[in-house]
């Protein structure tokens, strides 16, 4: 059963550091202090060796030769007069070189187990070079489609997203951080960042308290329980203040209300950048603010280093404050066991796509992968009824896109493109014939449709393979339009007015405007950016070695209009419901104003969105059924047993993900419409049953209040348990305490 830890008790306000640590520091001066809260960038130059022979260098970022890795470390430890090692950082995002599938596609999978142990092997991959600290997970609630960074981010939910974070904190943190192929993490970026106004990126956000609480800051707060080595403070501007200079965030909830004993380090450039925001007039401005707000170390930018020195002569800030970010700083280097690393012996050699990790690689992107749509049962496809298959597409045969946005260190020769999978999977069996279909996904040339057309008239089935290059989603790749890109949509049109059947395999960072299209193909896999193993994960699914069991982490709108759009949204006064809903093209000229219905929706779409949360078809047929509690009422101290009865009617086995929302129908604030709580992810052969169990206690049903406090409230639950946020099967229930 997984659920989220985000009412464990606070730990203690004293964090008590090593006498290592404590004697290490009473024998720092000023500029050894002040460098410890800097991270440069790594490279080879005598300067920066210099700097670190002189102990003003805290950490480095972006350096990936082991060589150059290994002679800092070197010259940190044994040249330097204290002997400090360096935080070497980098953005090991989902995967170092064996690439796992995106975040959002990561979520899809609702399997924390799996999600660990590839955060397990990004880490170690990342570790044998000498990185010791990822800036990942990102755990940003994301709404918003448009923004780039969707592909980071656990999706829409706060449940899921800190079920995910938690797993890959784990992953990479390990047990014990000492051991060698762990890595320190980074909770990230706190807050907000994901609420970009219309999902531009680094835009203003603004999200009342409340909001906050109870959807944006639950990831973090889990994070922060689980032991996360570190925070990162966002670019983004929250009700006025930019998160690296925003006290109230680092310090009153962070390190007061949380008790976060760990780092915080800011974003790339962001102290810098908060004159650029105009909440600085100077760099020095900028230091102070970030440093008195709660920033440790300062990422890239130099304003520490340059100002902290006239800032504390000048009595605005004091030596103990200084201490208490450098002790974060030695606090973790010891808990990496950095002090105790032999940097004089040989490095390690570097142990890159293991084949059992390819292996994670691939159930985790097919565990990922979400059947959206199988009219008439088109897949799996049967190899035996099958002489010829058409693969088209720009996105079948590159293994550098599937590998999707931040993969610094990828690398496209290890993909496993699906043209080359279908091809070892199928051998002789059956002809495989492939069009690109256009030079790139953003392509408006028509150039290669006729060479497509005629593959697929020649074939028996068509697969097409469209969607986002890698460059379309990610940091600063927001969109305005959610459609496949391109001409992309007529080379549908053309393929399906052959009348061939269509498999449509989309490869994308976010979710898509796919409602054009749903008609003109018979079945869709929404397969993300699916990482060096994509192509056999895809190849698996298509020909019914597997089932498809991903379900969205997001919501699919249908028009780009409609975002923001998520499921556990609010009731409101006037909710749409179909009997109200009208399209425009319906309504008689002249209609009163009063006959539409009045309901909170538009007049040109459907207030549904295209696919909702949770969503996700299975070769399997599940059943739910015998939706039970055992009890109608639950008093303080007791927990909620709820069963139900999933059978698989269908004809193949497969994994399903069982889902567990309530409603809680009145608070003092208006709750939303439905809330995940917890999910299981479950086999079940064809043709038998099994009885799920679930266990809610009250402290899942507690929100923050108008006073913004942790509370329960009294009164009735509605509670559904399904394979999707869509349920109809639904119990009731009251929580008897406050
Ligand atoms: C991103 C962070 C990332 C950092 C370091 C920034 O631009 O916002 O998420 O960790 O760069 O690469």
């Amino acid at each position: 059963m997984h659920k989220p830890s985000t009412f464990s008790s606070p730990k203690s306000a004293v964090h008590q550091y090593s006498k290592r640590v404590t004697e290490l520091i009473s024998r720092m001066n000023l500029q050894e202090k002040i460098g410890q809260l800097s991270q440069v960038m790594g490279n080879d130059s005598q300067q920066l060796a210099e700097d670190v022979a002189k102990g003003i260098v805290g950490s480095v970022i972006n350096e990936v030769d082991p060589k150059t890795i290994l002679k800092l470390q070197r010259i940190a430890s044994q040249k330097s007069r204290l002997g400090i090692p360096l935080l070497v950082g980098r953005d090991v995002i989902h995967g170092f070189k064996t690439i796992f599938p995106i975040p959002l596609g990561q979520a899809a999978s609702w399997d924390p187990e799996l999600i660990k142990l590839a955060a397990g092997i990004a880490g170690s991959e990342a570790a044998s070079i000498g990185i010791n600290w990822t800036f990942a997970p990102m755990i940003d609630i994301s709404r918003d489609p448009r923004w780039g960074r969707i592909a980071e981010s656990f999706g829409e939910d706060p449940v899921l997203s800190s079920v995910m974070g938690v797993s890959m904190i784990k992953g990479f943190q390990g047990e014990n951080l000492k051991k060698s192929n762990y890595i320190a993490a980074c909770a990230k970026h706190f807050v907000g960042y994901g609420a970009s106004e219309s999902g531009r990126d680094y835009c203003t956000t603004n999200i009342p308290e409340n909001e906050l609480r109870n959807i944006y800051l639950p990831p973090f707060k889990a994070a922060a329980d689980a032991g996360v080595a570190s925070f990162m403070s966002s670019f983004s501007d929250l009700d006025g203040l930019p998160a690296s200079g925003n006290k109230w965030l680092l310090d009153t909830i962070l390190r007061k209300e949380w008790q976060y004993p760990g780092l915080v380090v800011s974003d790339w450039e962001s102290i810098a950048q908060l004159q650029i925001h105009g909440l600085t007039a100077t760099p020095q401005e900028s230091a102070f603010t970030a440093f008195d707000a709660g920033v440790d170390m300062e990422m890239v930018s130099h304003t520490y280093r340059d100002h902290l020195t006239t800032l504390l002569n000048a009595g605005k800030i004091t030596e103990q404050d200084i201490d208490s970010k450098v002790l974060r700083i030695l606090d973790l280097k010891e808990k990496l066991g950095l002090f105790e690393v032999d940097f004089t012996a040989d490095a390690n050699q570097p142990v890159f796509y293991a084949n059992k990790d390819l292996e994670i690689a691939k159930q985790l992107a097919l565990k990922s992968c979400v059947l959206l749509q199988n009219n008439n049962q088109t897949l799996p496809l049967h190899p035996d009824q099958l002489n010829s298959i058409a693969v088209i597409g720009p996105l079948a045969n590159d293994g550098y896109e599937q590998l999707g946005t931040w993969i610094f260190d990828g690398e496209a020769e290890y993909s496993v493109t699906l043209l080359n999978a279908l091809r070892r999977d199928l051998g002789d069996a059956v002809e495989i014939k492939f069009a690109k279909g256009m030079t790139n996904t953003r392509s408006y040339g028509t150039d290669l449709f006729a060479e497509s057309i005629r593959l697929a008239e020649q074939s028996d089935v068509v697969i097409l393979c469209l969607g986002e290059e890698s460059i379309l989603s990610g940091e600063a790749h927001s969109r305005a339009e959610l459609n496949l890109p391109g001409n992309q949509q007529l080379l549908i049109e053309e393929i399906a007015a052959t009348g061939k059947s269509i498999v449509l395999v989309i490869m994308a960072g976010r979710p898509l405007t796919l409602e054009p299209i749903v008609d003109k193909v018979d079945s869709i896999l929404f397969a993300w950016h699916p990482g060096t193993m994509g192509g056999p994960a895809i190849s698996e699914l298509l020909l019914g070695v597997s089932s498809p069991s991903g379900k969205l982490p997001v919501t699919f709108p249908r028009k780009v209009g409609q975002i923001p759009i998520y499921y556990n949204q609010k009731h409101t006064g006037k909710p749409s419901t179909e009997s109200q809903f009208i399209h425009m093209d319906n309504i008689p000229e002249r209609s009163p104003q009063t006959s539409l219905g009045m309901a909170a929706t538009h007049l040109d779409t459907h207030f549904s969105p295209l696919y909702e949360f949770g969503f996700g078809l299975s070769y399997g047929r599940f059943e739910y059924s015998n939706l039970t509690l055992d009890k109608k009422s639950l008093d303080r101290g007791e927990k909620l047993h709820i069963k139900i009865t999933v059978k698989n009617t269908g004809k193949y086995n497969a994994e399903e993900v069982v889902q567990l929302y309530i409603r809680d129908l009145v608070g003092s604030v208006t709750r939303p419409v439905k809330e995940l709580k917890q999910f299981k992810r479950i086999c079940i052969n064809a043709g038998s049953s099994q009885v799920v169990e679930f266990e809610l206690a009250p402290t899942e049903l507690a929100f923050y209040n108008r006073n913004m406090e942790l509370t329960n409230e009294a009164g009735k639950f509605h509670l559904w348990v399904s394979g999707s946020s869509s349920s109809e099967l639904m119990a009731e229930f009251e929580l008897t305490h406050d």
